[in-house]
């Protein structure tokens, strides 16, 4: 559990690592090749972790060097992957591209729902049969066989971020093009988009589209992971909390911009340099609204912390989440700290409060769990999180990192670990 003693602004400067969601795939984009995939500024997280235990099942060899990591192995990967391993993380599921399109076949289990929501995959399968995959529900497993992928047109009904991901990996060993029309373009999409390019397959992008011409063999590559938006994301919305100044180190300011422009909004003073981002807050946050979407919208990843910090708001807040249809784990947790919310369908009405008074809450899951850290920095007294290991599933270091930001913030073991 994280214990935190709040009510204090946060200070100082703040080093934001890889990001786990441009990490996980080009984990498995690893899978495409036989030859080393060397891989910079990939962050020390649960998920991480994960990942790359499920492409060593697969036979590949991983080995960590200072802060990358290399992923090694000549024979084409094995053709099924633990039902554990996809069941503990949903990106996983990413591994059916690859593996079907090294191998010919592959089986691997469909990934439940989760805390968020439902979560199909019915996009990935839509569009890995429009690359001639023969694709067979069995049990809750998805068996799929190519006698060679080809490459096609695909429409994505929805931006889905992972469908995008799934067709650019199995389009990079496909023959031919792939276009998919109405791809989601979030960095991390990009990024996985430029580690395929340097391992010889050509991904292109236009307007609402994306191409990717595809190679029957691709070689090794040596990539560098962008920083993680989400990490910088929620140090910012910690520091709109609680009041101060806090700069966050080595981004790509532009990879924030709607919450950006929102903190401005919101009456906060915001400078950014070439690869840093710094607010100043001197005053109460004027209240929002804000709706989630695809990027370039405002991700849905920061709704939940953004809720905490407009808890505080002078104001009444509107905030719709239009991405996944159940992202409101931290609601009830917030209420319990003293914060002012309804909630009506898809939409919270946020009405800010003097202060929130510390007590015992729990994560439900990631960013929810993030948002009640944020909630904690910000509130008097003391707040327990508990199953705080969701965290650790996406924040390096977090408790550390907020330690050189002044808070007073420490972790003890739960009964879980
Ligand atoms: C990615 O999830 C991220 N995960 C999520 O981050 C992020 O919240 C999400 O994109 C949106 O930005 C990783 O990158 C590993 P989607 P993903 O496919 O790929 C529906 C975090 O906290 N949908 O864009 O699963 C789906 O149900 C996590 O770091 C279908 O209906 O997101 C959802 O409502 C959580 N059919 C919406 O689309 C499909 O086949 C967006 O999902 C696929 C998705």
């Amino acid at each position: 559990m994280i214990l935190i003693r709040g009510g204090r602004p946060l200070r100082g400067e703040v080093p934001i690592s890889g990001a786990k969601n441009a990490a996980l795939p080009a984990i498995f984009a690893s899978l495409l090749t036989s030859e080393p995939v060397r891989l910079e500024n990939v962050p020390r997280l649960a998920d991480v972790e994960t990942a790359l235990q499920l492409v060593q099942a697969l036979g590949k060899r991983v080995r960590w060097e200072a802060g990358a990591v290399v992923i090694e192995q000549q024979a084409p990967p094995t053709a099924s992957p633990p039902a554990e391993l996809v069941g503990r993380m949903r990106a996983s599921f990413l591994c059916l591209g690859p593996i079907l399109a090294r191998r010919g076949q592959a089986r691997v289990p469909l990934p439940g729902g989760c805390a968020i929501g439902a979560r199909p995959v019915d996009l990935h399968l839509k569009g890995l049969a429009r690359l001639g995959a023969d694709l067979r529900l069995r049990e809750r497993w998805v068996e799929a066989k190519a006698a060679g992928l080809r490459g096609g047109e695909v429409y994505l009904d929805y931006p889905s971020v992972g469908a995008t991901e799934q067709l650019l990996l199995a389009g990079a060993l496909a023959e031919g093009e792939t276009v998919i029309l109405n791809p989601a373009r979030e960095p991390e999409v990009e990024d996985l988009g430029r580690l395929l390019s340097a391992m010889g397959a050509e991904v292109s992008w236009g307007e609402k589209v994306v191409r990717v011409r595809g190679r029957a063999e691709l070689g090794g590559a040596r990539h560098r992971v962008i920083p993680d938006r989400i990490e910088a994301g929620t140090y910012l919305l910690a520091a709109a909390a609680c009041g101060g100044t806090v700069r966050v180190r080595g981004v790509v300011p532009q990879h924030l911009g709607a919450l950006l422009v929102k903190l401005r909004e919101a009456a906060l003073e915001v400078e950014r340099g070439r690869d840093w981002v710094e607010v100043v807050v001197k005053d109460r946050l004027q209240a929002l609204t804000v709706e989630t979407r695809p990027h370039p919208g405002f991700p849905t990843d920061l709704q939940p912390p953004l809720v905490s910090a407009l808890t505080l708001a002078r104001g009444e807040s509107v905030v719709r989440e239009t991405v996944f249809e159940n992202r409101f784990g931290h609601v009830p947790e917030l209420v319990r700290l003293g914060a002012e919310i309804r909630r009506q369908g898809q939409t919270l009405l946020v009405q800010g409060v003097e202060r929130l008074v510390g007590t015992r809450v729990a994560a439900s899951d990631l960013r929810a769990g993030a948002a009640l850290v944020v909630a904690g920095l910000a509130a008097h007294g003391c707040t327990q999180v508990e199953r705080a290991w969701h965290l650790r599933r996406g924040y390096q270091g977090l408790v550390e990192k907020l330690r050189g930001l002044g808070a007073e913030i420490w972790e003890e073991a739960d009964c879980r670990e």
